[in-house]
């Protein structure tokens, strides 16, 4: 694919200059706020008129102890209205963890990578829920997610706490941050993974108006630590299970918290592909292909009896995974992943793998309705090789083209939520939310890009008057 750049995407900077103004953002939320107004700077579209949630890590240390990677830390919840005054809100997530070490005054939980202190290990593991990851906006109520706990609910309106939910005993172990809308089943779509002897998928169904539900279950590989995402078609969930196991002993000992205990098992075993009928979910098909690794998915649609995947494949996982460390903070985006396409054959159990682009990138979006569909443009962050990652791209399937836009310079976007205009007439009419950290003022801002004319960068910039740690996923809600 061709790439044509913007002019704000060219600052003359080293790359040493680029990654120091990336990782000041990296620090802890410096203070919680309810609804205040942000300045606005540009020509803020009148059209735009919802609210944007953004979860992501808001704290890099506690009582003096440094989490050791980016995934760590307790979860941050943003959110930003639009329509007259753009106002903007942000708290920390007030886990039942966070709640008893604060009273504590010191830490008593392992996060992720991070080991709760040798004194309290002799107690047994005792994990946080970090809910860090994604808003879920649901039937007017909001949860943050996190992979390796029960949702955690929160008031939308106020970002107030609430609590774990496990919606009445019906979600069993944890349940995944990436949930997946079918539009024409007007319904998100989601799993979670119950550990054990045989570990287990669990499938759920959240429609709009109406109640949750379990659809059915499917055994997963003993290698299964890591399912991050999956992706669905109008008929189909899909699962890439790449081959990665808990190395148990150390965790037992206590001497490795579980994200560190994670082994790449590619030289022993393949990715297993796990195709699941959405109306017959006893039919599925469970196959293993050649190892790859992925953390997420951009869309996917059938073609005859194929499905057809677009994913963020990355190439070395460990790497990738330890890029995030506190000691890289994810300044080198070299071992990002690259834009894949992958034809699924459940019938004859095979992959047909190509790639799309050649560019470093990660975060893939789409336009909501075209979710579960063939579409023509996807939406990704990108970055040059050993950068964070500094620009926007819009991928163009039909004629092989990307657009990419920066936001200017040592100004860094995190994910880019499509969000459509009312009278969207095609896929690309409507703006792109992505929040940017500005590492010259110290302060973070959500830039609002018109899909159609990337090139010209954020039309309109609403401004913290702080900054707010990069989040990691964003969702919208028109409401
Ligand atoms: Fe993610």
């Amino acid at each position: 694919m061709n790439t044509a750049t913007s002019t704000e995407h060219q600052a003359l900077q080293s790359t040493a200059e680029i990654v120091t103004a990336y990782q000041r953002g990296l620090r802890d939320l410096p203070r919680e706020h309810g609804f205040e107004p942000l300045a606005v700077d540009g020509d803020m579209p009148r059209d735009l008129q919802g609210t944007l949630y953004l979860n992501g890590p808001g704290l890099f240390s506690l009582f003096g102890r440094p989490y050791q990677h980016w995934f760590d830390g307790d979860g941050a919840m943003t959110a930003v209205k639009f329509g007259g005054q753009v106002s903007g809100a942000v708290r920390l997530v007030q886990s039942r963890q966070l709640k008893q070490e604060r009273a504590a005054g010191r830490q008593l939980y392992t996060s992720g990578s991070t080991l709760a202190p040798q004194w309290h290990r002799r107690l047994g593991v005792r994990m946080k829920n970090v809910a860090n990851t994604k808003p879920l906006l649901w039937n007017e109520r909001l949860f943050a997610l996190y992979e390796a706990a029960l949702p955690t609910e929160m008031d939308p309106a106020t970002l107030e706490t609430l609590g774990e939910t496990d919606e009445g005993g019906l979600v069993k172990g944890f349940f995944c941050a990436h949930f997946h809308e079918v539009p024409s089943r007007r319904a998100f779509y989601n799993f979670s993974i119950q550990r054990g002897r045989q570990n287990m998928l669990h499938l759920y169904e959240m429609p709009a108006g109406g109640a949750m539900r379990r659809m059915g279950s499917v055994p997963l590989p003993k290698s299964s630590a890591m399912i991050h995402d999956f992706i669905v078609t109008a008929n189909h969930l899909v699962f890439f299970v790449p081959p990665i196991r808990f190395n148990l002993m150390p965790m037992l000992l206590g001497t490795k918290a579980p994200l560190q205990a994670m082994q790449w098992r590619g030289a022993q075993e393949g990715t297993t592909v796990i195709v699941v009928p959405i109306d017959a979910p006893q039919d599925y098909k469970r196959f293993e292909v050649e190892p790859f690794f992925q953390y997420h998915f951009m869309n996917a649609h059938e073609q005859g009896g194929e499905i057809v995947v677009d994913f963020i494949r990355v190439m070395d996982f460990e790497t990738a995974f330890n890029s995030h460390n506190k000691e890289e903070r994810g300044g080198n985006a070299a071992t990002l992943g690259r834009l894949y396409r992958a034809v699924v054959q459940p019938q004859q159990g095979t992959v047909r793998m190509e790639q799309r682009w050649d560019q470093p990138c990660e975060f893939p979006q789409v336009a909501p309705r075209i979710q579960a569909a063939s579409q023509r443009f996807g939406y990704v962050l990108t970055a040059k090789e050993g950068q964070p990652q500094t620009a926007v791209a819009k991928v163009d399937f039909e004629t092989g083209q990307v657009e990419t836009t920066g936001l200017g310079a040592n100004r860094f976007p995190g994910e880019a939520v499509f969000v459509p205009r009312a009278d969207a007439a095609n896929e690309d009419d409507g703006y792109l939310l992505a929040m940017a950290y500005d590492g010259e003022v110290d302060r973070s801002f959500i830039a609002v890009m018109n899909a159609r004319d990337l090139g010209r960068g954020a039309v309109a910039r609403a401004w913290f008057d702080h900054h707010i740690p990069r989040p990691l996923h964003g969702s919208w809600s028109g409401a």
